[in-house]
C-alpha cells in the first residue's frame, strides 16, 4: 500500500515577525553562536533550549583535531542541559542558527544525529519541542515537533 507522509511548519520571511518567545530565543542562539569551536569548519553554530520553566540553556558547536570527537550545537545544549537541569528534562523550544567565517547569519537545519537526539527528550517529555531555524535572507522555520522532522525515529 502507498502511503504518504505530510509535515506541518511555519515560515516567515523575517525573523521580526516570529512570536516574541521565539525571536528572544533565536537572539540567544546568535549570541551562542560565539562560543562556538570551529576552527576545521570556520561554521559556528549557536544553538539556545528553552526549558519549561523558562531557563535558557546555550551550546555552540565544538570542533576536534580528531573530526568525529566533535558535536553539533544542539547536542551540546540539550546535553548540558540534561546533565546540569535533570530535575527539567522539559523542553519548550530549541533555536539554532549558522555564523560563516565573515560572520555572516546563516541557516543551520538540524543534522540527523542530533534530531534523534531531540527526538529522544521529546518522547521523554511526552508533547512537542518546537525548533526554530533561522533560513537565508533573514527569516524562521519552524516546526512544532521533533516527530516533524524525524518521522519513524527509532525508539529503545
Ligand atoms: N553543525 C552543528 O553544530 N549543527 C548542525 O545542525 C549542523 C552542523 C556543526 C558541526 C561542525 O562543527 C560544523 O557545523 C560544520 O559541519
Amino acid at each position: 500500500m502507498d502511503k504518504e507522509l505530510t509535515i506541518k511548519y511555519k515560515e516567515y520571511a523575517s525573523v521580526d515577525e516570529l512570536p516574541a518567545v521565539e525571536r528572544d530565543l533565536l537572539q540567544s542562539a546568535v549570541k551562542a553562536a560565539d562560543g562556538a569551536y570551529a576552527p576545521y569548519s570556520h561554521f559556528h553554530v549557536g544553538a539556545a533550549l528553552l526549558l519549561k520553566d523558562g531557563t535558557v540553556v546555550s551550546g555552540a558547536n565544538q570542533e576536534n583535531g580528531a573530526y568525529p570527537s566533535g558535536l553539533c550545537a544542539e547536542r551540546t545544549a540539550l546535553f548540558a542541559a540534561s546533565a546540569q537541569r535533570p530535575d527539567c528534562r522539559d523542553y519548550t523550544a530549541l533555536a539554532i542558527v549558522g555564523r560563516n567565517s565573515e560572520g555572516g547569519l546563516c541557516e543551520a537545519s538540524p543534522c540527523g544525529a542530533c534530531r534523534q537526539v531531540m527526538a529522544e527528550y521529546e518522547q521523554l517529555q511526552g508533547h512537542g519541542m518546537k525548533v526554530v531555524c533561522y533560513i537565508a535572507g533573514g527569516g524562521a522555520r519552524v516546526v512544532e515537533s521533533v516527530a516533524d522532522l524525524l518521522p519513524f525515529a527509532f525508539e529503545f
